[in-house]
This record gives C-alpha cells, sequence and structure tokens, in this order.
C-alpha cells in the first residue's frame, strides 16, 4: 500500500489516548487523537483519516452523534465503536446505525489491530467498491431472492444498509422462507464478499463433535510438530461464518464461539496456542432464541453478540402476491434446467396454490413447481398437473392428485386445512368447517389425522 493508513482515535480519556498511541507506534499507520465528537470533527476538515477509532460516551459529542456526522460528511470513513463490555448495548445501537465494528473496553490491543486489519484487507482490495447498490436485477431480484412484498423490500433496504459494516446478523423466519439465501446475498453485498462463506449446521453435533468442527484440533505427541486439522473458524479467515440452526449449537460450544467473537482468538481442541481470527458472524434460527435464553438452553450474552442486527424472513403465507413471482423464477430456472419452453401458470392452478397454506414455505413452493412442471404437458401449467400438494400434517405426509379428487379427498383436505389453520384446536376448527365437535372428531379417526399437528 503506497500510503499509510491513517486513524483518528476518540476518547475524552488521556490515559485511553496516550496507550493507544503507543500501542499503533509499533505499526506502520498514521496517528491522530482527539478528545470528542466535536474536535474529532474539526480535526477531520484537514486530516482525511481512513478509520475513525471513537469511545461512545463522551461530553460534548457522544460516538453515536460522531457516527452520525461522519457518514453524512465523510461517507468514506470506516467507524469503529468502542464501548465498555458491560455497556454492549450501546455498540450494538451503533451498529445498527451503521458503525463498521466495535471494541470493548478494557481493550485486548489484539482485537483494535484485527479490527484494523480487517478493514484494510476487505476495504481497500480494488474490486470491492463501497456500497454496491446497483447490483439489482431488475425490479423483483435482490442477488437471487425474489419478492416484491412490502416486507422483502424492507428486507432489501435491511441488506443495503448493511453493505459497509462488519454488523454480525441474526436471520429468524420459518423452515424454508429463505433464511440462507437471505444471509448469502448479505455476503455478497458486503465489503467481505470476495472472502469465503462458510456454513455450519449446528444440529446433530455433540460438545466435542461442534468444538472440533468449529475450532478445529491439534494431535501429535509434544513437543514434536503438531498434526493441525483447521476448523470452520478458520476456513472462514476474513470472511463469514453461517451458523445455520444456531439454536441447536451445543452450550460448551457456545461459551467457546462467544470468546472467539470477544476476544477475536480462538484455541484448536488440543492446541495450546491462540490464533488470530477475523470472521463476521452470521446465525439462523427457525426458533425463538431469546425464550430460549431464558430458559437457559441458549447463552444471553451469545445471542447478543449475534443478533446485532436481525432480519426476519415472514412465512410464505403472508406474502401471497410473492407467489406468482417465485413460480415464474423456478419456472425459469427448471426451464434452463431441463430445456423446456413452459411459460407460466394457468389462474385456476395459480388460484390452487394461493390457497395454500405453505408450511414448507418457498422450499416447498420450489418442489411443488418442479414436479409441476415435470407433469405439465402443455406450455402452462394446469391445476391437473399439480400432481402432488405435499401437506405436513401430524407428521405424516399425504398426497393429493388434484386432477382425481375425490369427495372424499376434498374433505379430508379441507380438515387437515382448518386443523392448520387453528394449529389444531378441534373446537375451532369444527366451527370453521360448520360440523359439529364429536362429527370432526370421528372424521379425523376415519382419515387416520392424529389430534396435535
Ligand atoms: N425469496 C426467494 N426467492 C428465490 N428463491 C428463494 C427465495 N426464498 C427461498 N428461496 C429458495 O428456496 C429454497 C429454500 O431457501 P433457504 O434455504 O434460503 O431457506 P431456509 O430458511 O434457510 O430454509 P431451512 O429453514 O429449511 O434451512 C432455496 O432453494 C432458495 O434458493
Ligand atoms: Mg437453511
Amino acid at each position: 500500500m503506497p500510503t499509510k493508513i491513517k486513524l483518528l482515535f476518540v476518547d475524552d480519556d488521556r490515559f485511553m489516548r496516550q496507550s493507544f498511541v503507543e500501542l499503533i507506534l509499533h505499526y506502520e499507520y498514521q496517528i491522530m487523537t482527539a478528545n470528542d465528537g466535536r474536535d474529532a470533527l474539526e480535526k477531520l476538515e484537514n486530516y482525511p483519516a481512513d478509520i475513525v477509532i471513537t469511545d461512545i460516551v463522551m461530553p460534548s459529542m457522544d460516538g453515536l452523534s460522531l457516527l452520525r456526522e461522519i457518514q453524512a460528511r465523510h461517507p468514506n470513513i470506516f467507524v469503529v465503536v468502542v464501548t465498555h463490555s458491560s455497556r454492549i448495548e450501546e455498540a450494538v445501537k451503533c451498529m445498527r446505525a451503521g458503525a463498521y465494528d466495535y471494541i470493548l473496553k478494557p481493550f485486548v490491543f489484539n482485537s483494535i489491530i484485527s479490527v484494523i486489519e480487517g478493514i484494510i484487507s476487505v476495504g481497500r482490495l480494488p474490486e470491492n467498491g463501497r456500497s454496491r447498490r446497483n447490483r439489482r436485477l431488475g425490479g423483483s431480484d435482490f442477488f437471487g431472492i425474489v419478492g416484491k412484498d412490502q416486507a422483502m423490500k424492507a428486507i432489501y433496504r435491511q441488506i443495503d444498509s448493511l453493505a459497509n459494516t462488519n454488523a454480525n446478523v441474526l436471520i429468524t423466519g420459518e423452515a424454508g422462507t429463505g433464511k440462507e439465501i437471505t444471509a448469502r446475498a448479505i455476503h455478497e453485498n458486503s465489503l467481505r464478499k470476495s472472502r469465503p462463506f462458510i456454513r455450519v449446521n449446528c444440529t446433530a453435533m455433540t460438545e466435542r463433535i461442534a468444538n472440533r468442527r468449529l475450532f478445529g484440533q491439534e494431535t501429535g505427541a509434544a513437543p514434536g510438530p503438531a498434526a493441525v486439522e483447521a476448523g470452520y473458524v478458520e476456513a472462514a479467515e476474513g470472511g463469514v461464518l453461517f451458523l445455520d440452526a444456531m439454536g441447536a449449537l451445543p452450550l460448551t460450544s457456545q461459551a467457546s464461539l462467544l470468546q472467539c467473537i470477544e476476544t477475536r482468538m480462538f484455541r484448536r481442541v488440543g492446541g495450546t496456542r491462540s490464533v488470530k481470527s477475523n470472521v463476521r458472524m452470521f446465525g439462523a434460527t427457525s426458533r425463538d432464541l431469546a425464550k430460549q435464553a431464558k430458559e437457559a438452553r441458549f447463552r444471553e450474552d451469545l445471542l447478543l453478540r449475534i443478533n446485532v442486527v436481525s432480519i426476519h424472513l415472514p412465512p410464505l403465507r403472508d406474502r401471497l402476491l410473492d407467489i406468482p413471482l417465485l413460480i415464474d423464477h423456478f419456472l425459469e430456472k427448471f426451464n434452463a434446467r431441463a430445456r423446456r419452453r413452459i411459460s407460466g401458470i394457468r389462474d385456476d392452478a395459480l388460484e390452487i396454490l394461493q390457497q395454500y397454506p405453505w408450511p414448507g414455505n418457498v422450499r416447498e413452493l420450489a418442489n411443488v413447481i418442479e414436479n409441476a412442471a415435470i407433469f405439465c404437458r402443455g406450455r402452462q401449467i394446469v391445476p391437473a398437473d399439480l400432481k402432488e400438494i405435499q401437506r405436513e400434517s401430524s407428521g405424516k405426509r399425504i398426497h393429493l392428485t388434484l386432477s382425481s379428487w375425490s369427495l372424499d379427498h376434498a374433505e379430508e383436505a379441507l380438515i387437515r386445512g382448518a386443523l392448520y389453520e387453528t394449529r389444531g384446536n378441534l373446537k375451532q376448527a369444527a366451527k370453521t368447517l360448520g360440523i359439529a365437535r364429536g362429527t370432526l372428531y370421528s372424521k379425523m379417526k376415519r382419515y387416520g389425522i392424529e389430534r396435535s399437528r
């Protein structure tokens, strides 16, 4: 790099400023200090800093106000906020306002250097222009995500606003709503996009396996050379670690992960040396982690570190207008793959799909369309092509052949639908169907429908 990276360190505590300068002197950075937000803004007029590292609580102008002023006046500066570890909520607030990263006091100096190096490595790559908000293809495709529903548009805006930060993100939503595709979109739209995106499925791992997979291991007799096996955290270095189904992570692994986030260091299983780490963490869950935390099944402090920004994906049944767009999208993919030319779906078939509750959300829709396309003989999908709409009900999968629906089939489907809508409440379901509860019960028995969903 031809010119030295310029840092501005803002803190009202003289001792903090001194120790920071002393630390930085060992590195090839240019450094200036300021004692509050106002002072910082004045200095920035003549000192084009690349990175501002600022305390949050300061007299005169605090870190959050300074952040906002910098965003307005010098949008290319990376802002890193510093706060005491007992007040992490303040850091979270700044991250949500667009700070690039945060550092907790008392300082682990390594974490400051790691943050600075992280910014330099991702922020200065020539192909990584900042804030590339022009990636939207057409009106309805955003990094492969299809949907024009208000809720989806809000999600695109959120992804955009995350483009220049290093914030950890928690993505919530029912199964198949698009959590992974959203995580990938955030990564694609971020400064780390040319770095790895590593997905780890947290389900069904014992503590030992989880720790080994996440942090790797070192084997071999001391003092000889150890055989090193890298884990996911190491594989994701410089990029993103996507913790899928995060709620299932064993508690001890949660503790190690928390430590890794806090200190930006980790240790391989069986290892003695700490390894530096610069990884952004995304979590995905279909569970209520806050509730799990209250029941001591998930670490509240880890939740706080991952849930700096949260994105919630609404179920497909709440974005019915997106169904036709998604159908077109999946048909287009199918046509390309199978060399077919199915042009769309007939209104009556669409209506069936719009009335279905989609417990498996977009993933299920994709499957249904793929199946329909396989059966489709004409240019359009018609109801007879919807050979199977899979409905998970009472853990039992039923296949409805719409083209040969008997009255019994229809009745069974209606009952399952009513039970689904009422979440298994017999009284309500009977009311919806306009029959007595006893009648409903005997019909359920006849069709082998379980009482609970
Ligand atoms: N809005 C969307 N536009 C286009 N494709 C989508 C959209 N949402 C989901 N998909 C597709 O549906 C499938 C499921 O999405 P994804 O894997 O992201 O969901 P998920 O929430 O992670 O699911 P699970 O909870 O089962 O892990 C994928 O094939 C994905 O590409
Ligand atoms: Mg997923």
